[in-house]
């Protein structure tokens, strides 16, 4: 036998009792006639005594023989440790050794596995089954699947049906690009690999399934971020005879049954922001509520006063941060450095502080006077004591500034916990968005997104201006999910390819098959999908998907452990029918 328990089990009930354990050494403390070495499982970490004096020779002599992370299999005496370790649940008992087994010897690990290692990001990748066995890995993988399995739990009692949909499909619209793979069998032919399984579900949907979901990996050729990776998991749902609120309400519920069973947490209702309102109040269609800030428009007030800067803008926008009407020069010269940074592009920022004596101070005294700033501080809510940030310019670059700043007063200020949870709705998002780099209009979603039945008039006029019937999920200013009520009518289909530039021969090529089956019958129909990673993360408290991911990518989008992506034998490539010259 090789265990009888595990090393996270023993307790001060078991004293006494005689046990065999597994597991890897994680450490050992040989202070000459005392030895004690931790033992480390998935389950916890159990100390094992031996004592020169009392322990065999051999006992012994087998201790000095072990290294970390060495294979072991011990047997020995549970008793009660002299000095208790509060912080591990195994802290209060010890096991007196009789016996070890070396299971198996380990080089010694390129770095240490232990809560916190010395290994770097890279190191830690290409020896990615080491850094697994450290326990904040693992238990971040624990999250994951308690997540998968409590996900799994609500939707099947909400009637839900997992159909698993094929990886080996056709280029699905998702803004991404395509991985792709050759066809041996059909030359010069390529699959390409899911953005996501739309189609599918929508197929499922006109089959008569009504409630679809699946677990799903999804691959997207595009640049790596934090909460980006090549390939990812959604939770990926559809239903048939709904409307946009059924969709919210079933995907509310979810998300506050995972926040209860998961970490005990009561989530209110679900706010419900217009997209309109968030890029207004927030500049952002994914608003970090987890704290106030809201911008406040000022044209009215500082405009027509002689200041240039602010004449000239289309738009002058700000924040108030409450209690920070102390900052020095110093400080406030960092946040100009900081709107100034290339990534955000601001030419300056306006500051006004809101003395505790009731006066004011501010960058631009020379325009504006007391009576003007208070009337600023009026419309901004402010209190003596906190400080006014405002910056200038094209209106929708400003408010992406504003929010950049406000994000960073949040952080700086120690407003975005990461244990506090702000869900909401962003709605009524744009149907379609301008692409500078190819001069058309893109789906802002994908396009069998449906528009909202009176906005459909203007497709032709202001196609900008149509709104779509679109959502998106945000939890802490990350988007976690997306969707829309879709188009189920081939002729509206139709239209919608014809104003994203498509012909109908393109239409037809690419997407016959949807608005074919369209003409069979297919029901009204809506669906969403969240990103699983960043659920997991966000649960997690960190906003990196990396880590909660058990064989990720690194920002390159290379597995460094398995070096993939590689060349393949020039063999295998003939028989793919590429004729790709190998690099020498
Ligand atoms: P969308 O493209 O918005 O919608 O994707 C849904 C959610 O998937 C997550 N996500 C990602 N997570 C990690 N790495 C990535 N590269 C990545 N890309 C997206 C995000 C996002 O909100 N078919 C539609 C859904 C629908 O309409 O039902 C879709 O895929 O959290």
């Amino acid at each position: 036998m090789h265990r009888t328990h595990t090393c996270g089990e023993l307790r001060l009930e078991n004293a006494n009792q005689e046990v065999t354990l597994s597991g890897w050494v994680q450490r050992i403390r040989d202070k000459g006639g005392l030895i004690w070495i931790d033992l480390r499982d998935r389950y916890g970490i159990t100390q094992l005594l031996i004592e020169e004096d009392r322990t065999s020779d051999e006992v012994v002599k087998a201790a000095r023989h072990i290294g970390r992370e060495f294979v072991i299999k011990v047997k020995g005496t549970v008793i009660e440790r002299s000095s208790k370790n509060p912080n591990i649940p195994t802290g209060e008992i010890e096991i007196d050794l009789n016996n070890i087994e070396v299971l198996n010897s380990s080089k010694t690990p390129p770095f240490t596995i232990e809560d916190k290692t010395d290994g770097g990001d890279e190191l830690r990748m290409k020896y990615r089954y080491l850094d697994l066995r450290r326990q904040p890995l693992r238990r971040n993988l624990e999250l994951r699947n308690r997540l998968s399995i409590e996900t799994r739990k609500y939707l099947d009692n909400e009637k839900f049906f997992e159909i698993e949909t094929p990886y080996l499909i056709k280029s699905t619209p998702e803004g991404a690009r395509d991985f792709v793979v050759p066809s041996r069998m059909n030359e010069g032919q390529f699959y390409a690999l899911p953005q996501s399984p739309q189609t599918f579900k929508q197929l499922l949907m006109v089959a008569g399934y009504d409630r679809y979901y699946q677990l799903v990996k999804c691959f997207r050729d595009e640049d790596l971020r934090a909460d980006r990776q090549p390939e990812f998991t959604q939770i990926d749902c559809e239903m048939a005879f709904v409307e946009q609120d059924d969709i919210l309400n079933t995907f509310e519920g979810l998300v506050k049954y995972l926040f209860k069973t998961v970490k005990n947490i009561d989530i209110a209702k679900l706010p419900v922001m217009d997209y309109a309102d968030a890029m207004k109040y927030y500049g952002s269609d994914k608003p970090d509520i987890r704290f106030g800030m809201k911008f406040v428009e000022l044209n009215d007030l500082a405009q027509n006063k002689g200041f240039a800067i602010f004449d000239s803008a289309e738009l002058v926008v700000g924040i108030n941060v409450e209690g920070c009407a102390d900052y020095s020069r110093k400080q406030l010269d960092k946040l100009t450095d900081f709107v100034r940074k290339p990534q955000i592009g601001a030419k300056g920022m306006v500051y006004v502080k809101y003395n505790e004596d009731g006066s004011f101070k501010s960058s631009v005294d020379k325009f504006y006077s007391q009576d003007d700033l208070n009337v600023w501080a009026d419309k901004f809510g402010s209190k003596p004591g906190d400080l006014m940030l405002i910056l200038s310019g094209d209106a929708n670059k400003v408010r992406k500034q504003l929010n950049e700043l406000r994000l960073e007063m949040g952080n700086q200020l120690g407003l975005r916990k990461s244990d506090v949870f702000a869900p909401l709705w962003v709605v009524d998002f744009p149907l379609l968005e301008w692409d500078e780099e190819t001069n058309r209009f893109h789906a802002m979603h994908h396009p069998f997104t449906s528009p909202k039945a009176e906005d459909i008039k203007l497709l032709d006029e202001k196609p900008a201006e149509v709104r779509a019937n679109a959502y998106d999920l945000v939890i802490n200013g990350v988007e976690i999910g997306g969707g829309s009520i879709r188009i189920h009518d081939r002729d509206l289909q139709k239209l919608m390819f014809k104003h994203l530039g498509f012909t109908d021969e393109e239409a037809q090529d690419q997407f016959g098959f949807l608005m074919n089956a369209f003409e069979f019958g297919a029901p009204p129909h809506g669906g969403i999908a969240l990103g699983f990673d960043r659920l997991v993360a966000l649960f997690g408290g960190s906003d990196s998907i990396r880590d909660y991911i058990a064989f990720p990518k690194n920002n390159a989008g290379r597995d460094v452990m398995i070096d993939s992506p590689s060349v393949i034998a020039q063999s295998q490539l003939d028989e793919l029918s590429l004729n790709i010259k190998k690099k020498i």
